[in-house]
């Protein structure tokens, strides 16, 4: 697919280590054709203009420039329109209407929800979202999250058939293999917001860690302890690549662990945590009761649950300890939508 529509244009070739004074120049007088791409031509670069070749170069030279005039094609910008923009006319009208207008970015991977009678459409709307999202090199349709791993089922529609990236989460360099671990982008300020919360010094357990985005945000944030345990050796494999890949701004220490909370929790000491990380929203609050035992007196536990409202989400949590006067919910925080009236809340407990 052409991004952008083509024109013929007059410019001026200017030679790359030159070009940005030239820009300079140019756009100060208001003479560079708005909404073209400039483009570059080995060590040149062309320019579109809005006026004369012969004037452009008389103004360049004027200022020990070199510049030549020339006539070439270049291509429209794609500032300002949607992938949706460059579907139109390719695709039936009313399907057009029931595709999102979003995506999730992860690295260079696009992710899209798209209605079924849409996948076969799939190779243009790939086209179109790396016509407006430069940095995507795939695009994948995305089925259900599935099993014990949360894995989401993807539909290559275009672009690199590959699902491991990088995504970065404010500075923090994330490895993420979109195709056999979880990672939702939409979690980055949770991540970041949780590990705000961590003291220097602490003992952290981040259990169901995925990838590690917790584990990361706290350990290149503060000096404190982190056990991130998952079960897939998929996702403990990418936070080791993510240790190497953040290694110059680490100033905690990551433990990655590969196995079950539960065998995890079995070989604990009592009371060896500051804090616990529970972010598993369905089962979550199933393993709280292991759970407890492990926080020190005044530690902190932060639930993650599935509920219709925070109400409900607090009644999970203290239903799954009932009558445990050690637990004290002092704050409930409604963190992602999940369903429609079905949201992801944070439960934060503090123990007495
Ligand atoms: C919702 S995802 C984790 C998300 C991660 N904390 C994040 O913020 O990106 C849940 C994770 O729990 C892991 N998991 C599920 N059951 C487990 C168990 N019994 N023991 C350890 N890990 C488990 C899955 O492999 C998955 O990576």
């Amino acid at each position: 697919m052409v991004c952008g529509v083509v024109r013929r244009e007059r410019c001026v070739k200017v030679p790359l280590r030159q070009a940005e004074q030239a820009l300079r120049l140019l756009r100060a007088r208001n003479l560079v054709v708005k909404g073209l791409k400039v483009r570059r031509t080995g060590d040149y670069l062309l320019i579109p203009l809005a006026c004369s070749a012969g004037n452009a170069v008389t103004l360049l030279r004027e200022h020990q420039v070199s510049a030549e005039p020339c006539e070439e094609l270049f291509e429209e910008t794609t500032l300002g329109k949607t992938f949706k923009d460059y579907l139109k006319g390719k695709i039936p009208e009313g399907l057009l209407e029931s595709i999102p207008s979003s995506y999730d970015i992860v690295g260079d991977i696009a992710i899209i929800q798209l209605p079924e009678e849409a996948l076969r459409y799939g190779d243009v709307i790939a086209e179109a979202i790396m016509c407006v999202a430069k940095n995507v090199k795939s695009v994948y349709a995305a089925g259900p999250v599935e099993g014990e791993y949360r894995v989401r089922k993807l539909i290559h529609l275009g672009g690199e058939r590959r699902t491991e990236t990088i995504h970065k989460e404010y500075g923090v360099l994330i490895r993420v293999d979109v195709g056999k671990t979880y990672y939702n982008p939409s979690l980055s300020e949770e991540h970041r917001r949780v590990a705000s919360l961590v003291s220097e010094g602490e003992d952290v357990a981040d259990l169901f860690c995925g990838v590690g985005p917790f584990t990361l945000h706290i350990i290149t944030t503060r000096k404190a302890r982190v056990f991130a345990v998952d079960i897939n050796p998929y996702a403990i494999k990418c936070l080791i690549e993510s240790l190497e890949l953040n290694s110059k701004k680490i100033k905690g220490k990551a433990v990655p662990v590969m196995g079950d909370v539960r065998d995890f929790l079995a070989v604990v000491a009592p009371a060896s945590f500051d804090r616990v990380i529970m972010n598993l929203p369905h089962v979550a609050v199933n393993f709280i009761g292991e759970v407890l035992g492990k926080v020190k007196p005044a530690g902190y536990l932060h639930v993650y649950a599935v509920a219709r409202s925070a109400d409900e989400a607090k009644d999970a949590v203290m239903n799954a300890v009932p009558g445990d006067s050690r637990v004290v919910i002092f704050n409930v925080t409604r963190v992602l939508d999940y369903a429609p009236r079905k949201f992801i809340y944070r439960v934060d407990v503090k123990m007495r």
